[in-house]
């Protein structure tokens, strides 16, 4: 949710703070601060963006080769300067950055009130960093003890950095359901929520895990346990590079990243179908294989997008391997009290691999003794590193908050889940597999042909931009994606649109119809074409502003439909991953023309690790 980074060695530390933060602003961006330790510690927070921000330090003191920077996502009080990050406790010895919601705040922010503490903010930050401070002043205890000692009392999600002015030759971080990395300098450690501040400067990192304590010095780290075990810390090399984090010459991530999904849905693929098309094989799922091709049921858990993503899975699955499949949003089923079998398998689908909803949906799981898989895009997110197997989509990182390439990714995962299961439980003949292997590796090509469209989707775009609400249509394999279309629209360019089956339009949102609503149906050449087809009559007998996702060569609806955006033919299961392109295409456009935030879009955040 917020974006962490911080610096201890012998580096200038600002410009590597505000340098981080800029890569983290997409995680939330309602108010940026950093904390910098030259003979003292020097706090400088504002409400606003990180660019704000180094407006505001531009004649201040940034010496100093020690520092904190926060660029926030309220969970707890306005985004304001006061209760934006770092966050001083009363007596300034902390000065403390976090990321995720201290649960039970309110209590202890009453006994420390008892005790004489006042506070300046409204969040549970503050109330965390002057619980530290009471301990350590009371107990008489070094800064490391008062920090675990603090924590054993926290319910709650935190990724922390913390500063203790006495012991001015270290950092302190902490992790618990926030994210946190640390990179390996040469006598020098970077730390961020996620690697993409890092990775221009070290590939050599370390993943805090749940209940991990790290202190670092400029030349040394010691990791511990929240019970004070020591650990030995396990070094990873990163796989990403500093140009695949970078826009690339387009004007919005976005863009970038809907032009990049023939690379990332090949790189998905990739070493997964064997070279001549003849297998899939799916290294994660290996070990698990034989008990999820013997699944009684698959419960498919996820938010947002990767909920989508997870509803074509349903049809994918059912249709391709005859697996019963139930998709939750993982919000509803962690709290519904499921019935949750031993022989179900949940597969949890997740880009950030830090959702809070996710995650806990997942322990619920656990606990229950199902098998727990994941599909996941940020390697050795918690979400991966909870499961028992998984596969990872490879669209490498997804920057704009809106997901498009992670999306057609997890969908491409999916994909070769169900063709694998299918062969594997026999379902799909021998022939039928190679020619689902062999279409799934026509797919980029085709996307790259849709792309070659995008003027189009531009100009129709450039008609509708004013509409006040859109309705998105689609049957069968196509109905998530008219639901995956309408939160496209809506999320970066605060239209209302809702996504519907197509047949249930007559239930109900026919009523809507009028001149000025388009209404987006994909038609796409499948099994209910023809009823698409009269679906689409029932619009336009209402004066209905049609714009239709059509097979190429489609002449019938190019006879009826006000607009028709082509896509190549495919096998109406890999259709997803071609009648999205548009809908992606047609909100960016959209979203651009109303002069809207498109990589960062009001209140969103890419990362969503509070509840
Ligand atoms: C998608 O465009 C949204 N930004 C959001 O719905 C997102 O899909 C959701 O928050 C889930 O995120 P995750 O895939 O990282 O778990
Ligand atoms: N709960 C803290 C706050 O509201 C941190 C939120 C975040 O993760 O950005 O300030």
């Amino acid at each position: 949710m917020c974006g962490i980074v911080a610096y201890i060695g012998s580096k200038p530390a600002y410009p590597i703070l505000i340098n981080g933060l800029k890569r983290l602003e997409y995680r939330g961006y309602d108010s940026a601060g950093i904390a910098l330790l030259d003979k003292n510690i020097s706090t400088y927070k504002r409400k606003g963006k990180v660019s704000d921000l180094e407006a505001f330090v531009e004649d201040k003191n940034t010496n100093g080769f020690i520092g904190i920077g926060h660029t926030r996502w309220a969970t707890h009080g306005a985004p304001n300067d006061v209760n934006a990050h770092p966050h001083v406790s009363q007596h300034g010895h902390f000065v403390i950055i976090h990321n995720g919601i201290i649960e039970n705040y309110g209590r202890l922010k009453k006994r420390l009130e008892d005790r004489g503490y006042k506070f300046q903010s409204e969040t549970d930050t503050e109330v965390l960093s002057n619980l530290i401070e009471y301990i350590y002043l009371k107990g008489n205890v070094s800064a490391e003890i008062a920090v675990r000692l603090a924590l054993t009392k926290v319910i709650g999600a935190y990724g922390l950095v913390i500063m203790c002015k006495d012991e001015p030759d270290k950092l302190i971080a902490a992790r618990k359901g926030s994210p946190l990395v640390i990179g390996i300098g040469k006598e020098e450690y970077y730390l961020a929520s996620d690697a993409t501040p890092i990775v221009e400067y070290t590939k050599s990192v370390i993943y805090l895990n749940e209940n991990d304590i790290a202190i670092i010095k400029k030349d040394e780290l010691s990791l511990k346990s929240l019970t004070n075990e020591k650990l030995t810390p396990e070094i990873h090399t990163l796989d990403l590079d500093v140009d695949e984090i970078e826009k690339g010459g387009y004007e919005h991530y976005m863009l970038k990243e809907i032009f990049e999904q023939p690379r990332s849905i090949l790189d998905t693929f990739r070493g997964r179908v064997v070279p001549d098309m003849s297998a899939i094989h799916l290294g994660g799922l290996l070990e698990v294989l034989p008990r999820l091709k013997e699944a009684k049921r698959i419960i498919i858990i996820g938010c947002g997008t990767s909920w989508h993503a997870g509803l074509v899975g349903e049809y994918l699955l059912e249709d391709l391997a005859r697996i019963p499949v139930e998709v939750e949003y993982a919000s509803e089923f962690r709290y519904r009290n499921p019935i949750i079998n031993k022989d179900d398998v949940i597969i949890a689908i997740s880009q950030s691999g830090e959702t809070a909803d996710t995650l806990a949906a997942i322990q619920l799981a656990k606990e229950n003794g199902a098998m727990v898989l994941g599909i996941c895009n940020v390697v050795g997110s918690s979400i991966p590193r909870l499961t028992d197997g998984g596969v990872y989509t490879h669209a490498g990182p997804e920057i704009g908050v809106a997901s498009t390439k992670a999306f057609t990714a997890q969908v491409t995962v999916l994909t070769m889940m169900a063709i694998l299961l299918g062969r594997e439980r026999n379902i799909i003949s021998d022939e039928n597999y190679k020619k689902l292997i062999l279409e799934l590796v026509s797919i980029p090509e085709k996307i790259e042909k849709i792309l070659t469209y995008s003027a189009v989707f531009e100009k129709i775009a450039a008609l509708y931009k004013n509409a006040n609400n859109f309705l998105y249509l689609g049957r069968g394999y196509f109905f998530p994606v008219a639901l995956e279309g309408a939160l496209k629209l809506k999320e970066i360019s605060y239209i209302h649109a809702e996504g519907y089956p197509a047949a249930e339009m007559k239930h109900g949102p026919i009523a809507l119809i009028d001149e000025k609503m388009p209404i987006v149906v994909i038609a796409a050449k499948d099994k209910s074409y023809e009823k698409v087809v009269s679906n689409i009559q029932e619009v336009k007998a209402r004066k209905g502003i049609v714009i239709a996702i059509v097979t190429e060569g489609d002449t019938i609806i190019k006879e009826m439909a006000d607009h028709v955006l082509e896509i190549p033919y495919t096998h109406e299961a890999l259709g997803p991953l071609l009648a999205v392109i548009p809908l992606q295409l047609l909100s960016y456009y959209i979203a651009v023309m109303r002069g809207c935030n498109v990589d960062q879009p009001r209140n969103l955040a890419k990362s969503v690790t509070v509840e």
